[in-house]
Protein backbone atom coordinates (compact mmCIF):
# COMPACT_ATOMS: atom_id res chain seq x y z
CA UNK A 1 0.00 0.00 0.00
CA UNK A 2 1.40 3.25 -0.62
CA UNK A 3 2.11 6.08 1.57
CA UNK A 4 1.82 9.78 1.78
CA UNK A 5 5.86 9.92 0.66
CA UNK A 6 5.21 7.18 -2.02
CA UNK A 7 2.49 9.15 -3.22
CA UNK A 8 4.58 12.75 -3.28
CA UNK A 9 7.81 11.11 -4.64
CA UNK A 10 6.18 9.46 -8.02
CA UNK A 11 2.92 12.36 -7.83
CA UNK A 12 4.81 13.43 -11.55
CA UNK A 13 4.44 9.75 -13.25
CA UNK A 14 1.48 7.95 -11.33
CA UNK A 15 -1.27 11.18 -10.53
CA UNK A 16 -0.77 13.70 -12.50
CA UNK A 17 -3.60 14.07 -14.58
CA UNK A 18 -3.36 16.90 -17.09
CA UNK A 19 -5.67 19.15 -15.55
CA UNK A 20 -4.06 22.15 -14.35
CA UNK A 21 -6.43 22.42 -11.34
CA UNK A 22 -6.91 18.96 -10.15
CA UNK A 23 -2.78 18.85 -10.20
CA UNK A 24 -2.38 21.30 -8.16
CA UNK A 25 -5.08 20.57 -5.54
CA UNK A 26 -4.02 17.25 -5.88
CA UNK A 27 -0.25 18.36 -5.21
CA UNK A 28 -1.49 20.40 -2.46
CA UNK A 29 -3.61 17.65 -0.42
CA UNK A 30 -0.91 15.32 -0.55
CA UNK A 31 1.93 18.11 1.12
CA UNK A 32 -0.55 18.41 3.19
CA UNK A 33 -1.11 14.91 4.46
CA UNK A 34 2.42 14.34 4.52
CA UNK A 35 3.22 17.36 6.70
CA UNK A 36 0.35 16.71 9.02
CA UNK A 37 1.58 12.45 9.18
CA UNK A 38 4.89 14.34 10.41
CA UNK A 39 3.50 16.58 13.35
CA UNK A 40 2.40 15.92 16.63
CA UNK A 41 0.49 17.43 19.40
CA UNK A 42 -1.10 20.83 19.21
CA UNK A 43 0.35 21.35 15.90
CA UNK A 44 -1.12 17.89 14.50
CA UNK A 45 -4.30 19.00 15.81
CA UNK A 46 -3.82 22.45 13.79
CA UNK A 47 -3.16 20.66 10.43
CA UNK A 48 -5.65 18.09 10.73
CA UNK A 49 -8.20 20.57 10.96
CA UNK A 50 -6.89 22.30 7.80
CA UNK A 51 -6.54 19.20 5.98
CA UNK A 52 -10.40 18.70 6.80
CA UNK A 53 -11.09 21.84 5.04
CA UNK A 54 -8.79 21.66 2.37
CA UNK A 55 -10.58 18.30 1.52
CA UNK A 56 -14.14 19.94 1.69
CA UNK A 57 -12.61 22.63 -0.95
CA UNK A 58 -10.92 20.07 -3.45
CA UNK A 59 -14.03 18.02 -3.58
CA UNK A 60 -16.90 20.72 -3.69
CA UNK A 61 -14.80 21.93 -6.63
CA UNK A 62 -14.35 19.07 -8.03
CA UNK A 63 -17.99 18.07 -7.66
CA UNK A 64 -19.07 21.76 -9.22
CA UNK A 65 -16.80 20.80 -12.32
CA UNK A 66 -18.75 17.47 -12.62
CA UNK A 67 -21.97 19.38 -12.66
CA UNK A 68 -20.96 22.01 -15.55
CA UNK A 69 -19.55 19.31 -17.75
CA UNK A 70 -22.41 16.67 -16.93
CA UNK A 71 -20.25 14.04 -15.92
CA UNK A 72 -22.28 10.51 -16.31
CA UNK A 73 -20.37 9.32 -13.00
CA UNK A 74 -21.42 12.51 -10.79
CA UNK A 75 -23.11 10.55 -8.47
CA UNK A 76 -20.44 7.83 -7.93
CA UNK A 77 -17.75 10.04 -7.58
CA UNK A 78 -19.44 12.03 -5.38
CA UNK A 79 -20.38 9.09 -2.77
CA UNK A 80 -16.93 8.41 -2.70
CA UNK A 81 -15.78 11.96 -1.73
CA UNK A 82 -18.92 12.07 0.96
CA UNK A 83 -17.19 8.39 2.45
CA UNK A 84 -14.15 9.40 2.81
CA UNK A 85 -15.20 13.18 4.18
CA UNK A 86 -17.61 11.98 6.29
CA UNK A 87 -14.30 9.31 7.70
CA UNK A 88 -12.13 12.48 7.25
CA UNK A 89 -14.80 14.31 9.53
CA UNK A 90 -15.16 11.66 12.78
CA UNK A 91 -11.10 11.80 13.17
CA UNK A 92 -11.02 15.33 13.02
CA UNK A 93 -13.40 15.47 16.16
CA UNK A 94 -11.59 12.95 17.87
CA UNK A 95 -7.97 14.51 17.05
CA UNK A 96 -9.13 18.32 18.43
CA UNK A 97 -11.01 16.38 21.34
CA UNK A 98 -7.04 14.94 22.09
CA UNK A 99 -7.21 11.68 20.62
CA UNK A 100 -4.84 11.52 18.09
CA UNK A 101 -2.95 7.48 17.59
CA UNK A 102 -5.85 6.85 15.22
CA UNK A 103 -6.29 9.59 12.95
CA UNK A 104 -2.24 9.48 12.72
CA UNK A 105 -2.79 5.91 12.02
CA UNK A 106 -5.69 6.27 9.08
CA UNK A 107 -3.87 9.24 7.87
CA UNK A 108 -0.92 7.45 7.09
CA UNK A 109 -2.72 4.35 5.77
CA UNK A 110 -6.35 4.50 4.65
CA UNK A 111 -5.96 8.18 3.15
CA UNK A 112 -3.16 7.47 1.32
CA UNK A 113 -4.84 4.24 -0.15
CA UNK A 114 -7.84 5.69 -0.96
CA UNK A 115 -6.17 8.21 -3.08
CA UNK A 116 -4.26 6.41 -5.02
CA UNK A 117 -7.41 4.70 -6.19
CA UNK A 118 -9.23 7.45 -6.43
CA UNK A 119 -6.82 9.01 -8.64
CA UNK A 120 -6.37 6.42 -10.86
CA UNK A 121 -10.08 5.96 -11.46
CA UNK A 122 -12.50 8.54 -10.75
CA UNK A 123 -10.24 11.69 -10.75
CA UNK A 124 -8.81 10.51 -13.89
CA UNK A 125 -11.71 9.61 -15.30
CA UNK A 126 -13.36 13.48 -14.79
CA UNK A 127 -9.97 15.00 -15.89
CA UNK A 128 -10.30 13.17 -19.20
CA UNK A 129 -13.88 14.14 -19.50
CA UNK A 130 -13.27 17.77 -18.80
CA UNK A 131 -10.54 17.59 -21.62
CA UNK A 132 -12.93 16.00 -24.11
CA UNK A 133 -15.73 18.35 -23.43
CA UNK A 134 -13.58 21.61 -23.71
FE1 LIG B 1 -9.48 14.91 -6.42
FE1 LIG C 1 -12.47 13.16 -6.79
Amino acid sequence: MPTNSDLKTHFDSLYQLGDPEMDTTHKAFIELCTKTEAASGAEFQSLFSELFEHTKTHFADEEARMQASNFSAYGEHRADHQRILGDMERFNQRVQAGRLPMAKAWLGDSLPAWFDLHAKTMDSALAAHIKQSE
